[in-house]
């Protein structure tokens, strides 16, 4: 698959959601590094239709900022650039940067100032996302500013003769509600690019470059039943078949029916399902333990031990991942971005396995995951479920992980989601479980005292985890979810609800 738009990386944060945006509208589009010279590009990319310039973290002129190939400009095709693509391609063409008193974060007003290619169809004022602090303030000769906000004088420029465009805000974030028709403008009306990507194509070419990188070996996948995970052996199966051996491990600490959950959606499939159940060891080896901390590194550890035992006795050579795009920006794994914070993942597997990586899914994101799942016919309770941690209910239970615990848990969770189904509320909420608190509570049952255990339940509505808040679900569901906890598990007399966000309060509660 060529490209028609590639996107120079300048380690932007939301540099592959232009990318994705592009693709959107069905026009297959890639992210290349900063340094990619003007050769290449014309030798790699023969359906080149235009080039967009992503923006970054770095400030023009300080040490280390990227740079590009200046040649680039003469390929022919129209450059897009943004923020501090903006700004390079204003210096390189002989324009001037000033530091401004201040800088603009967040949603702006913009005004469009004139009748303009880049923003044909815009209303006189919009709202778009800035993130800069330096602007440009003298246009390189031939340009024209063509929209301003209260602080920037130059929110965009275009010079109509070379297609060449510039704008610091960000059209890339969902935020740019006008962003959507600036891409489409420079897409189709300026780069003349012609419909040719869908993710049905996606799968094709992923099918085949799996083919082509197994080459004959056999791959070993650690299936979660999570989205990802879940995707990627649909995926690399249908390349594969049974040459792929994925490998569910039960720790114990699974949700209530999962195992038949993973036998009923996998075991037709034309691919090596191995369940392992491994509850016992698991078990045993989180006897006593009260503290989060050691609790996730026996469980990463046991499972790792686990894996590696089964991934041996496969005879693999390959060892598959679903890894997703923010997976890698977030570990700050593409050249010029900025670590935000390290992945945790009982999935993320060590080097020393020896194993060559396949990760299909690397660069897509997870409604990208989403759409992929339902284009291979994965069932729709499989590809829309929340996310679940790799240690699992032991980060919900809170003090010892005993057998008797899981499953006063597994219980209470069980009836928490079954409502939610019922109600149409897990649609709505990202992620929604029960948490086992370490207390007993007071209350009256019958005619008589009790002393029972207490249940927390959590439900956030987040974009991708790094944020959150609590899911404002309505007190009769909330009343339903609890009466029915509260008469069907014996061992639980009283639910409360948590209505921390985060910040300051994690998802998790260990
Ligand atoms: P926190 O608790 O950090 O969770 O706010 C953010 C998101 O990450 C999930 N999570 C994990 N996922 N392994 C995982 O695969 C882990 O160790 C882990 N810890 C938290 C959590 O469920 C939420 O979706």
């Amino acid at each position: 698959m060529n490209p028609q738009i590639v996107v120079l990386d300048f380690g932007g944060q939301y540099c592959h959601l232009i990318a994705r945006r592009v693709r959107d509208f069905g026009v297959y589009s890639e992210v290349v590094p900063s340094d990619t010279t003007a050769d290449e590009l014309k030798e790699k990319y023969p359906l080149l239709k235009g080039i967009i310039l992503s923006g970054g973290p770095a400030s023009i002129g300080e040490k280390g900022a990227p740079k590009m190939d200046e040649k680039s400009l003469e390929i022919g095709v129209p450059v897009l650039s943004l923020c501090y693509g903006h700004q390079l391609l204003a210096t390189i063409l002989g324009g001037k940067l000033g530091v401004g008193k201040q800088g603009e974060y967040g949603l702006t007003k913009i005004s469009v100032n004139r009748k303009s290619m880049i923003l044909a169809g815009l209303e006189k004022s919009e709202t778009v996302w800035m993130n800069h602090r330096d602007s440009v303030v003298e246009l390189p000769s031939g340009f024209s500013a063509v929209a301003s906000s209260e602080i920037c004088e130059v929110a965009a420029y275009e010079n109509t003769d070379n297609k060449i465009f510039g704008l610091q805000f960000h059209p890339e974030v969902t935020h740019t509600k006008c962003g959507k028709k600036i891409f489409e403008n420079f897409v189709f009306g300026v780069c003349e690019a012609k419909k040719d990507w869908s993710m049905q194509d996606f799968i094709e070419r992923t099918v085949d470059s799996i083919k082509e990188q197994a080459n004959g070996r056999r791959a070993v996948l650690g299936l979660s039943g999570g989205v990802d995970s879940s995707t990627v052996a649909a995926l690399v199966g249908r390349a594969l078949g049974k040459n792929l051996t994925a490998v569910f491990v039960d720790t114990g600490f699974m949700r209530k029916g999962e195992s038949e959950f993973i036998k009923d959606s996998f075991g037709k499939q034309d691919i090596d399902l191995k369940m392992i159940d491994a509850k016992k060891r698991f078990y045993s080896a989180m006897k006593g333990v009260e503290d989060p901390e050691r609790k996730r590194k026996i469980i990463g550890k046991m499972f790792i031990d686990v894996f590696n035992e089964e991934a041996k006795k496969a005879g693999a050579k390959i060892l598959v991942q679903g890894t997703i795009y923010p997976d890698r920006i977030e570990s700050g794994a593409t050249k010029n971005s900025t670590v935000i914070k390290s992945h945790h993942n009982v999935g993320g597997l060590p080097k020393e396995m020896d194993l060559e990586l396949m990760e299909p899914l690397q660069d897509l994101y997870k409604d990208e995951v989403r759409k992929v799942a339902e284009t291979l016919g994965m069932p729709k309770e499989l590809v829309w479920r929340h996310p679940f941690p790799g240690p699992g209910l032991a980060v919900r239970i809170l003090g010892e992980c005993t057998p008797e615990r899981v499953n006063v848990l597994q219980e209470a969770d069980y009836i928490l989601l079954d409502e939610l189904k019922k109600s149409g509320w897990y649609g709505k909420i990202w992620q929604a479980f029960a948490v086992l608190l370490p207390i007993k509570s007071v209350g009256v049952q019958g005619d008589a005292r009790s002393y029972k255990g207490v249940i927390a339940l959590r439900m956030v509505n987040s974009v991708d985890g790094m944020t959150a808040d609590f899911s404002k679900v309505p007190h009769e569901v909330l009343e339903t979810i609890s009466s029915r906890i509260t008469n069907e598990v014996k061992e639980v007399g009283r639910v409360v609800y948590d209505i921390t966000n985060k910040p300051p309060g994690t998802i998790e509660w260990e």
